[in-house]
């Protein structure tokens, strides 16, 4: 049964930075959708909200000094202004910090854990945090992560590991049955190959961090933050608390995701729901990434738009409009402000702005603000009231489709042909001629009523331009426009106009080249120079796995004296040392020898491994091993206990 609700979600984003206009272009597309579904009279829930855990905030938090939720805090509260200055029209925000997401990952871990699919072992990989996932060498391009090109680092943990390797078999099936699961069908064979290569078992738990959801059944582990965050899609709709809602609007209707993260919910997310024993949602669809100037934008490079003092300078509108208008939505796309302006003064203040100012102006002057069709119809207003319901349906199939730069398009040649219509028909010239007096009314009602239409399809776009366009046809602004109502002839005769405002100002560009819109000054902001690369901070080798005293008391730690030392023929690396502890000596073999000289080695204390086991190395015995810090740049220091008698214990 069709149950006339629409679940739309977008990613939900990581508060280790401000958003930036990709970021907001992913929410305006998923926001134009469910507007979209409104106006068609669905029940929509719209999701989005922020995906807090993990190492990268951990390490974020901690060198602010502040804990990671009060690190979080801010950037969300940005996030929130945000889409609020967006006009962006979410039901819910979710937060991964928030109880009533841990229970439901909580509670999902358990069920998996009892049905037999989760097992324990010992990890090592390679770690992209910025990216949180785990990286095989094969899938690796130039020894970085294929998804964001950082380098990875070497993680070792004992972990928990989702048994997705046995589902691979359901996934391809579930795929062949589904084939409009993945949207658009370039990303459904790459996932397909990507499975074929084999699926390996999903890591999903850490132990190198806290910053996380403790795993119910082993609380020295936090859950993965993948698996925590797809779980956030249940979380919005009360899965596991409110029955009636979560039926009311799973499976979700749409992930609107971007391409990189097409992977984790199109093969991750379904087979965890399978497991679970959950509906799979319709459609994912993995959409372009946004560039700047045809760059990549990074912060190294000063490149990166920050949509709140676009907003500030253009509207929300404009750049709502050109998100949606200049980007097919499969493909990536291009932002620059020169097409921003060009766009915004063409099609928002030129093509629609003057076509209600000129209607409304003209039926203000000819006709005292009335509005009424005397049915002196000629062929010309047949093709304008055929094009209208053409529009509609264009409209409602490219929307349908998700094509919603196309949508767009069908409007505008609307407005387009409305605006030749005024030339065509001359109202200037018929109000002349008092036998053309019906005349002059029915094409000033068919321009009013076509600008009425405009503004039902313009609503899920441009969300400030159509109660304007309402207000100024005279119309109540309804708490919802209706697609169903886009249908010729709802204007009713005796509607009184209401000149208002220029809908869009335009945007003029003075001598210094900074915009002047509404009267109002904005010097563009300059892309900052590009701040030197920070030195790259050497990324700590990940802590080892808990072990208890006893395991530490097992080590006979004492300080040695080295009294003598020369190389280890044919070894570059190693250094034969005489180390007396307390009234013994003994040889110690140690790779030090690219860091000191046999001779700074005598006379100096050390401290040792004395009960370790002996062991040959190019053909010398070493009978114990000396302690030294080092680090991933690979320098290395020598452990210290200077003043202290040969044979003192180390605990
Ligand atoms: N937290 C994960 C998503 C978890 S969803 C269960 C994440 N967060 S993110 O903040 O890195 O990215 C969120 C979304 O922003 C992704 O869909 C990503 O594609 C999108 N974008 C980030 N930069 C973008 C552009 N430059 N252009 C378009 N979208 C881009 O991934």
């Amino acid at each position: 049964m069709d149950k006339n609700t629409y679940y739309i979600t977008t990613p939900i984003y990581y508060p280790s930075d401000k958003l930036h206009i990709g970021h907001a272009y992913c929410t305006t597309v998923a926001d134009a959708l469910a507007r979209y579904h409104r106006i068609k009279g669905e029940e929509v829930f719209f999701l989005t909200g922020s995906d807090e855990h993990g190492l990268k905030i951990q390490r974020k938090a901690a060198e602010k000094g502040v804990t990671p939720l009060q690190y979080v805090d801010e950037i969300i509260a940005n996030f929130q202004l945000l889409w609020k200055e967006l006009n962006i029209s979410n039901n819910d925000f979710i937060r991964t910090s928030q109880e009533r997401h841990h229970k439901v990952v909580q509670d999902t871990l358990t069920k998996i854990y009892e049905k037999g699919d989760i097992y324990k072992k010992n990890y090592e990989g390679l770690y992209c945090v910025p990216c949180e996932s785990y990286w095989l060498e094969r899938q690796l391009v130039d020894g970085k992560c294929p998804d964001c090109g950082r380098p990875v680092e070497k993680m070792q943990e004992e972990s928990y590991f989702f048994e997705m390797s046995k589902y691979a078999d359901w996934w391809m099936d579930f795929i062949d049955k589904n084939p409009d699961f993945i949207q658009p069908a370039s990303r459904r064979n790459e996932m397909i190959n990507f499975v074929k290569q084999g699926l390996e078992d999903l890591c999903i738990t850490r132990t190198t961090f806290d910053w996380g959801i403790p795993v119910p059944f082993d609380q020295k582990h936090v859950v993965y933050v993948w698996f925590d965050a797809l779980l956030n899609y249940l979380t919005g709709i009360k899965y596991g608390t409110d029955e009636a809602m979560f039926n009311k609007f799973w499976p979700a209707s749409l992930h609107l995701v971007g391409k990189e993260i097409v992977r984790f919910h199109t093969i991750i997310w379904p087979i965890m729901l399978h497991a679970m024993g959950v509906e799979i949602p319709k459609k994912v669809y993995g959409h372009g990434w946004l560039v700047v100037d045809g760059d990549k934008m990074s912060k190294s490079k000063g490149n990166v738009i920050d949509p709140l003092a676009l907003i500030d300078e253009f509207g929300a509108d404009a750049i709502r409009y050109f998100l949606l208008r200049e980007i097919n939505l499969g493909s990536d796309g291009n932002f620059s402000r020169d097409a921003l302006i060009t766009r915004t003064n063409a099609d928002l203040a030129n093509d629609l702005g003057n076509l209600l100012h000129r209607t409304v102006s003209m039926i203000e002057k000819y006709h005292g603000g009335i509005v009424a069709d005397m049915g002196a119809s000629e062929p010309i207003d047949d093709e304008l009231k055929a094009l209208v319901a053409s529009t509609v349906a264009d409209f409602t199939k490219q929307m349908d489709n998700m094509e919603i730069n196309a949508a767009i398009k069908s409007v505008w040649g609307l407005i387009s042909r409305a605006n030749k219509y005024i030339d065509e028909t001359a109202p200037w010239i018929l109000a002349k001629d008092e036998t053309k007096a019906d005349r002059l009314k029915t094409v000033m009602y068919n321009l009013a009523e076509t600008l009425r239409n405009v503004a039902i399809l313009v609503s899920p776009f441009i969300t400030t331009a159509s109660p304007k366009i309402y207000a100024q046809l005279g119309l109540e602004v309804p708490a919802q426009f209706l697609l169903k109502e886009a249908v010729w002839g709802g204007l009713a005769n005796g509607t009184k106009v209401a000149k208002g405002e220029p809908l869009y100002p335009r945007i003029e560009i003075d001598k210094d080249g900074c915009t002047v819109i509404g009267g109002k000054k904005y010097v563009p902001q300059v892309a900052a120079p590009a701040p030197a690369p920070e030195p790259e901070k050497p990324a700590m080798e990940p802590i080892k796995p808990e072990c208890t005293m006893a395991d530490f008391e097992k080590l006979d730690l004492r300080v040695g004296k080295v009294v003598a030392a020369e190389k280890v023929k044919k070894s570059k690396k190693l250094l034969k040392l005489q180390v007396e502890i307390g009234d013994e000596v003994r040889t110690v073999v140690s790779g030090i020898a690219m860091h000191y000289t046999a001779e700074e080695l005598v006379g100096r204390n050390v401290i040792v491994i004395a009960n370790l086991a002996p062991a040959t190395l190019f053909g010398v015995e070493s009978r114990g091993m000396i302690l030294a810090a080092s680090d991933s740049q690979g320098k290395l220091v020598l452990a210290d206990a200077p003043d202290m008698a040969s044979g003192s214990r180390v605990k």
